[in-house]
């Protein structure tokens, strides 16, 4: 017996929302620093190949496995086999108390930058103000000094926004906001890019330092070892950002899918979740080449010396951009933000909701408790980040989650699906909806995926190794990167442990299984 799940009222629903999960924070910013770090153009070829060997697959299996089970990202793998299920938390605690815990503070900032907008607050020297003023940024991690009110108030907003939307079902929660949301995303999104590329001096940048590109940064077969390092390291940051960016190893896409009706076009809306969120980072890459290029060009600055790369490009290099506008400072500096804002609340609904659904699939409680403690609870635990060493601990935090986390789980999922559920079974499940996905999809989801993955984590481990990532002191990424990892494991386990009720493990019956058998 299944039991009453809420179900998206349309496809269309559906991939906005999904859509929405994958446009966040980290197209805007993290994509076109890492382009301009890793070769310029020639970081396209590592993104694309990430894209194809690992994104494709995996969200094919994420969102082939939510609808197969129609369950949560727990239930999925407890149905698969129990001794497996702590998995299944991992990744939404993961989700919800690696990533929301610190991405809910960043939306925060983008709102207090909005309000700031309207009088250009952080004056001639946006930087001093970033740190000095907003953040008022302590010495070290290790010393939190306090919390900013200002930041903890707009951290408040954003939790309370969120609550809001996932108080109802997905369809009249996210399915509804999505629907507002997005279209306007894209909207503000067009009128930033074209905005941006007609300044002067965008096109310098984006023809010379976006597009142009450096084929030795990714050159893996170098013969100088330095340069086969670094580029194996430009090849590890591809994996990890096509994971981040689209919003896998989460549990997230699986809970998403697990509210599609029965017939659904699995793959083809996997397909064009992930084009359409690829597009979309390549598209804000203009965008902020183009202002970099126009802040450089009206200072007399050289390039290299005006882009910033994680926060900063967000929150220094634009306002002070935004500044030397020769007009509209305060719209444009609205929109911007306010950009950053949906883009960024439409991906932090979907980190909670993933975690939602997994309590409430082997709970039982009602949405309306379980929305309202996790968000509570989620403020709470924010209210970490908003402290004066907040950022410290946001990037060792981001560092350690995206780098190990995401792959480790992509690696894992990738083994239990096609080893364990048999990744046949799952492909033969999708092509029953009317998709042709080929035998090598199940090929890549049992050899070629987790043998790239796992040769990332390699590549990341000797990496980090060398050298304490960021040059932090090795107490605090021990505490604060693999500590914090440490306990979302202890937590998943904890949470598998608790028995169920043994209706909720039933599965359907699933004629894709009768397959095998003949
Ligand atoms: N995909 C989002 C981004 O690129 C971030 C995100 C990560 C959202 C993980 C949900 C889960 O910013």
């Amino acid at each position: 017996m299944t039991q009453a799940r809420s179900s998206w009222q349309s496809n269309m629903g559906f991939l906005l929302a999904a859509i929405g999960s994958a446009i966040g924070l980290g197209n805007v910013w993290r994509f076109s620093y890492m382009v301009y770090k890793f070769g310029g153009g020639a970081f396209l070829v590592p993104y694309v190949v990430a894209l194809i060997v690992a994104g494709l697959p995996i969200i094919i299996l994420e969102y082939g496995l939510g609808h197969f089970e129609k369950a949560s990202s727990p239930l999925s793998f407890a149905r698969i086999d129990r001794r497996f299920e702590w998995l299944g938390w991992w990744m939404p605690i993961v989700a919800m108390f690696g990533i929301m815990l610190f991405y809910s503070v960043v939306i925060g900032w983008c709102f207090n930058y909005l309000l700031y907008s309207f009088s250009l607050s952080w004056g001639a020297d946006p930087q001093g103000f970033f740190f000095k003023q907003f953040l008022e940024l302590s010495g070290s991690a290790a010393n939190l000094g306090g919390l900013r009110i200002p930041i903890v108030l707009s951290t408040l907003l954003v939790w309370v926004l969120c609550w809001m939307i996932c108080f109802r079902d997905v369809r009249h929660g996210i399915e509804r906001a999505s629907m507002v949301f997005m279209p306007i995303l894209f909207l503000l999104t067009i009128i930033i890019v074209l905005w941006s590329v007609s300044l002067d001096g965008a096109s310098d940048a984006i023809f010379n330092h976006y597009l142009h590109a450096d084929w030795t940064k990714i050159n893996l077969f170098a013969t100088d070892p330095t340069i086969r390092k670094a580029a194996g390291k430009v090849w590890a940051a591809a994996f990890g950002q096509i994971f981040f960016t689209l919003s896998l190893g989460f549990g997230i896409m699986i809970t998403y899918a697990s509210y599609l009706p029965d017939k659904n076009n699995i793959a083809r809306n996997a397909f064009i979740t992930a084009v359409v969120n690829c597009l979309y980072s390549f598209g804000a890459g203009f965008a902020v080449f183009g202002i970099v290029g126009f802040m450089a060009k009206s200072q007399g600055l050289p390039f290299q010396d005006a882009i910033k790369g994680g926060p900063q490009l967000a929150f220094v290099v634009y306002p002070k951009a935004i500044s030397l506008l020769p007009a509209f400072n305060t719209l444009f500096g609205v929109l911007f933000f306010f950009m950053l804002l949906v883009a960024g609340l439409t991906s932090g609904v979907s980190l909670i909701e993933a975690f939602t659904c997994s309590i409430i699939d082997k709970f039982g409680y009602s949405r309306k408790k379980v929305v309202t403690m996790v968000c509570l609870a989620g403020f709470l635990g924010s209210l970490v980040f908003t402290s004066r060493g907040g950022l410290y601990l946001l990037d060792i935090t981001d560092h350690f989650i995206t780098n190990y986390g995401l792959v480790a789980g992509g690696l894992l999922e990738c083994i239990i699906v096609g080893w364990v559920l048999k990744a046949t079974v799952l492909r033969n499940h999708i092509n029953r909806q009317g998709a042709h996905l080929p035998a090598l999809w199940a090929f890549s989801i049992r050899y070629i995926t987790p043998a790239v993955l796992f040769y990332l984590l390699y590549l990341s481990f000797t990496g980090d190794m060398g050298k304490n990532y960021g040059g932090y002191p090795t107490t605090q990424l021990v505490i604060f990167g693999a500590g914090w990892m440490l306990i979302c494991f202890i937590a998943a386990i904890a949470f598998a442990f608790s028995p169920w009720k043994p209706e909720r493990l039933k599965r359907r019956h699933r004629p894709e299984e009768d397959d095998l058998l003949v």
